[in-house]
């Protein structure tokens, strides 16, 4: 296959919903549609039940075994299809938000029950941002959930985003009896079935009397009603407007029951967008370019302290990786090579003589490797759009041992490069504050600081409540608010200057008493 063929095919995308929307579910399923599974079961949730750093440490345990579960490859309908594994637990939100810096689209999975939740709000905020392409699948339509047309009003209001249902359902709980599909015009008929992949599907024109017959006269009224309403209001389906992300196409189902799942993955295989440009500090890298880029956008650790190296997930962005190739590691300013790249498969990682656009590999990482690091082929260029965001929590590290103090140091450094949590410096004294967005991340970082490093700390509360970096066009009036402010300033982790409010309030304070200072509320304003 050619270099453009091999493009062609690859769609690189994240499955994201508030936790227990059926993420998990749906991905198996996909997995299984595609043949890269056999059985259900296969896919390890990595949901955090408790909220407990041993329960944590174990699920890292069995990733760490398994880091396969980062990335799923698959083949389906011609296409090469990698899903990206984001945690489903709020305190890792960050993790996600950066996978998804590395796919051209996401599928949104809604909980039919309950709706849009926080987390979907959070996550789609970051889409936004990009305006990454989403498809919509309401999910648990097994389940007495709310009216499908106020769902839909619940989406474009709360998400910042049109919707255009592609399928529709036919009741929903336990009088559900399928999805009619509107563009193939055909009906699939719904049963629980929680092993069989393909369900009952048949052709019927809304007019047809068949429609009646197979579902009944008062529901075939009810749906002919529906679909008219949905042509009044909605527009037709537009695909450029899908890849702008101006609308979502809807699916509904139950992904459970494997239900509603082809027609979901036929429709992505058709629409999605194959891998994108992407902007460095320098120009647009289009992914049809001869010369091999990509940025790491997640550091996977091996959490045995016998083994401590690492694996970068590098998420190509143009011309072909290979094996063995050296290439320019563009912060460090040094050539790199790497003798066993690996793929991941669903459930196995092989090592891999080359990797196109859309592609992640796995390299394995000695400490050379920060989120957000570019390699190029030579061209001194860096992938923007991997942002931080204010965290909501901050504690100031306080070294407890101080015969360990060069490896508590060491430590907190190497998590943060990582991105298990944020770092911010305050002077005097080098002071050493973590930013998180959840109390478990707390737990894991003074475990691991033990475990990998043997540094022990405890944490000291800060009051602030939100971080923000600041820029101003005149330096030097940014010189002033650092120095005035010198007790509220921190550095991040590139040496940016930070601003931490204690409050909202006096966050909007200093915002209007200073108007020649920008406060970003993500690192990723450049
Ligand atoms: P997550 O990854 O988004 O957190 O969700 P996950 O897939 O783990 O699903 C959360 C729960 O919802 C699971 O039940 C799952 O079986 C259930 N579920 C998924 N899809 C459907 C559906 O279409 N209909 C119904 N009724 N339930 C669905 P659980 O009790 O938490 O786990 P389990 O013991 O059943 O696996």
């Amino acid at each position: 296959m050619s270099f453009t063929e091999e493009l062609k095919r690859r769609r690189t995308f994240a499955i994201i919903s508030h936790p227990d929307a059926g993420k998990t579910t749906l991905t198996e399923k996909l997995l299984l549609f595609g043949g890269a599974i056999q059985t259900a079961g296969a896919v390890k949730s990595n949901k955090i039940k408790k909220t407990a750093t041993s329960d944590f440490m174990e699920i890292e345990k069995q990733r760490g075994i398994s880091v396969a579960t980062s990335v799923m490859t698959f083949d389906y309908g011609g296409k090469k299809i990698n899903i990206l594994d984001t945690p489903g637990h709020k305190d890792f939100a960050e993790d996600t938000y950066r996978t998804l810096t590395a796919v051209d689209s996401v599928i949104l999975v809604i909980d039919c029950v309950k709706g849009v939740e926080e987390q979907t709000q959070r996550l789609m905020e970051v889409c936004r941002m990009r305006d990454t392409p989403v498809i919509v699948f309401v999910n648990k339509m097994d389940r007495e959930g709310k009216d499908p047309f106020d769902l839909l009003d619940e989406l474009e209001q709360t998400l910042n985003i049109k919707v255009r249902p592609i399928t529709w359902p036919v009741n929903m709980g336990s009088s559900f009896k399928g999805v009619y599909h509107m563009l193939e015009h055909q009906m699939n008929f719904f049963k629980i079935n929680k092993t069989k992949l393909e369900g009952d599907v048949k052709k019927i024109l809304l007019d047809s009397p068949e429609l009646d017959k197979s579902v009944g006269d008062k529901d075939a009224a009810q749906l002919r009603e529906d679909v008219e309403m949905i042509d009044a209001i909605y527009e037709e389906f537009d695909e450029n407007r899908y890849k702008t992300g101006e609308v979502a196409p809807v699916f509904f189902g139950s992904a459970v029951n494997s239900f509603g799942i082809k027609e979901l993955l036929d429709t992505f295989c058709d629409i999605s967008p194959e891998p994108i440009a992407r902007t460095t500090d320098v120009r647009e890298v289009l992914p049809t370019e001869a010369k091999f880029s990509g940025f790491v956008f997640k550091i996977h650790a091996n959490i045995d302290p016998r083994h401590r190296d690492r694996i970068a997930f590098l998420r190509i962005c143009s011309g072909t990786f290979e094996r063995g190739k050296f290439y320019k590691h563009v912060r460090l300013g040094k050539d790199m090579r790497f003798s066993n790249p690996y793929m991941f498969m669903a459930d196995s990682k092989n090592v891999v003589d080359e990797g196109y656009p859309g592609d992640v590999v796995g390299l394995y990482d000695t400490g050379n490797f920060k989120i957000g690091d570019t390699l190029t082929e030579g061209e001194k260029l860096n992938y923007i759009g991997i942002p931080s965001f204010s965290p909501e929590l901050f504690r100031e590290v306080i070294n407890t041992d101080p015969l360990k103090s060069k490896q508590l140091e060491k430590g907190v450094s190497q998590l943060a490069e990582e991105g298990v949590a944020q770092l911010f410096t305050m002077q005097p004294g080098n002071r050493k504050i973590i930013g998180t967005v959840g109390e478990l991340q707390f737990e894991v970082i003074q475990h691991r600081l033990l475990n990998e490093y043997g540094a022990s700390c405890r944490f000291e509360s800060k009051p602030y409540s939100k971080a923000c970096w600041i820029t101003a066009a005149d330096p030097e009036k940014l010189n002033d608010f650092i120095r005035l402010k010198s007790n509220y300033i921190a550095y991040d982790k590139d040496e940016n200057p930070v601003f931490l409010a204690e409050t909202d309030w006096i966050l909007r304070m200093n915002k209007e008493n200073n108007p020649d200072v920008i406060f970003h509320t993500s690192s990723d304003f450049k």
